[in-house]
């Protein structure tokens, strides 16, 4: 945890934008896997680790507008939670640990809210984004559970999402070191494999790279073969010559801070010419992507300069054709980049997109286009401002079904030369991805190098085996 005066202080700033009523957190519980004392991980909810720090299940905090009071609801353990588990911090240490003096039982959550409503005060609270806070609630508020998203408070997630998108500098210290583990994990992936090996292999040593740090996983492992496959969590192919393989991994921190890289090499020790000439083209759009970062630039059109680079790349290549400025306001560059150029990053991987795409990467001048194939996907929009951290991850991705679907129906014909394409069918897929903090101007990496260049990475490949 952070010193109690960053949560005081965090609390106290987020206050600041409401005038009366009544803030709800509710803290994360434990999700079993198959029974109740089997468990996942436990992951506090990030909004409650950003504003009360406290690591553990059972929690729920009402700060209290108009009486100026924060209560932190609670339950001691039992001795049998004890004989099983061993002694942990009373409730009491946890409190002072996050600057709170004011505790009270969970189960008087209940009453609380239910007195706060009969007085007619304003209860905000956050969209939820698992079943059982959807219930409970339903539960708390007197509602029926489809009626708690629409009631979720726009007022509480667009204060929470203006605090928690400008990253402190102890925050930036914590996403440093989660970068930084998460390129070990990737060292570790570029050292060890070798055609033979299974991708569960390779995961499996990535894994314990983030366990060994004492942290865990951002977000489950992508390591594979088929990188076309954007979020492919399969790992039971085995690698061979001529393959690449994409490892999409990233380290969360002991603190719950996200790491999110990406690198493509060869499974063999060099990369094919033709994957070598696709490697370069996604290189260079990161790069183009990388150097538009800064205050003031909209996200939405570093993703325009990473498309119509690899647009440019792709007409290179004999792929695309036609007036490229056009195809990627059309959309039609999106046969081979169906995603976006990046995401904000922080406690959540994806940062607070449990809160709405709308709200965290968008404005009400700008919203989100949900029509346009890919760009649908594009996470972050919004003009950038000094303290975001995003990611910035072009990729090529040919995947073979969509090929044949634009084919057919003769999709961007005057932009896409279909039966070049055809060649590239199981070509598979390439992303890079780096993690960048925006300074007063411009951007700042995230962490520390890691190869990204053809030469970079073949060097490492040349020394693996
Ligand atoms: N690292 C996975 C993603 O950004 O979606
Ligand atoms: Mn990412």
């Amino acid at each position: 945890m952070f010193h109690k005066d960053e949560y005081i202080a965090r609390r106290k700033q987020l206050s600041q934008q409401f005038k009366s009523g009544i803030l709800l957190f509710l803290g994360n519980e434990e999700s079993p896997m198959n029974f109740l004392d089997n468990a996942y991980h436990f992951r506090q909810d990030s909004t409650f680790l950003y504003y009360f720090g406290i690591p553990e299940p059972q929690l729920a905090a009402v700060i209290d507008l108009d009486e100026n009071q924060v209560t932190l609801f609670g339950d001691e353990m039992s001795i049998d939670a004890i004989v099983w588990m061993g002694r942990q911090k009373t409730l009491a240490e946890k409190a002072n640990e996050a600057g709170l003096t004011q505790l009270a039982p969970l189960n008087q959550l209940d009453q609380y809210l239910a007195k706060a409503k009969t007085q007619g005060r304003t209860i905000h609270f956050l969209p939820p984004y698992r079943a059982e806070h959807k219930i409970k609630l339903a539960e708390l508020l007197g509602i029926t559970p489809a009626a708690v998203k629409e009631q979720a408070s726009v007022l509480f997630i667009k204060a929470v999402v203006a605090q928690r998108s400008v990253k402190s500098a102890l925050e930036l210290i914590e996403l440093d070191k989660a970068s930084v583990i998460s390129a070990d994990m990737h060292l570790k992936a570029m050292q060890l494999a070798r055609p033979g090996m299974t991708e569960n292999e390779l995961a499996a040593a990535v894994h314990q790279v983030a366990l060994t740090a004492g942290g865990q996983l951002s977000y489950p492992i992508i390591l594979t073969v088929n990188g076309q496959i954007l979020h492919n969590h399969y790992h039971g192919n085995t690698l061979k010559e001529g393959d690449m393989v994409l490892n999409d991994s990233g380290a969360e921190t002991p603190m719950g801070y996200a790491g999110d890289l990406t690198r493509t090499f060869p499974a063999g020790k060099k990369f094919l010419p033709a994957q070598k000439d696709a490697y370069n083209i996604v290189l260079h759009a990161y790069q183009e992507a990388v150097q538009a970062l800064k205050p003031g630039v909209r996200y939405i059109d570093v993703h325009y300069q990473s498309c119509l680079s690899l647009a440019e790349g792709l007409k290179e290549l004999g792929l695309m054709k036609g007036n490229l400025e056009d195809a990627v306001s059309r959309g039609a560059h999106a046969l081979f980049f169906q995603c976006g150029t990046g995401h904000m990053m922080g406690l959540d991987v994806h940062d607070m997109e449990n809160l709405g795409e709308q709200y965290v990467g968008y404005t009400d001048d700008l919203q989100k286009n949900t029509s346009q194939f890919g760009l649908k996907s594009l996470r972050l929009g919004k003009e950038l401002a000094e303290g975001y951290v995003v990611t910035v991850e072009p990729g090529l991705y040919f995947i073979p079904e969509l090929i044949d679907q634009w084919q057919q129906s003769n999709e961007f014909s005057e932009y896409i030369n279909y039966d070049k394409v055809q060649a590239y069918r199981d070509f598979g897929g390439i992303r890079v991805e780096d993690d960048y903090v925006i300074t007063s101007d411009g951007f700042r990496k995230l962490g520390k190098d890691l190869a990204i260049s053809v030469e970079e990475v073949e060097e490492i490949r040349s020394n693996a085996f």
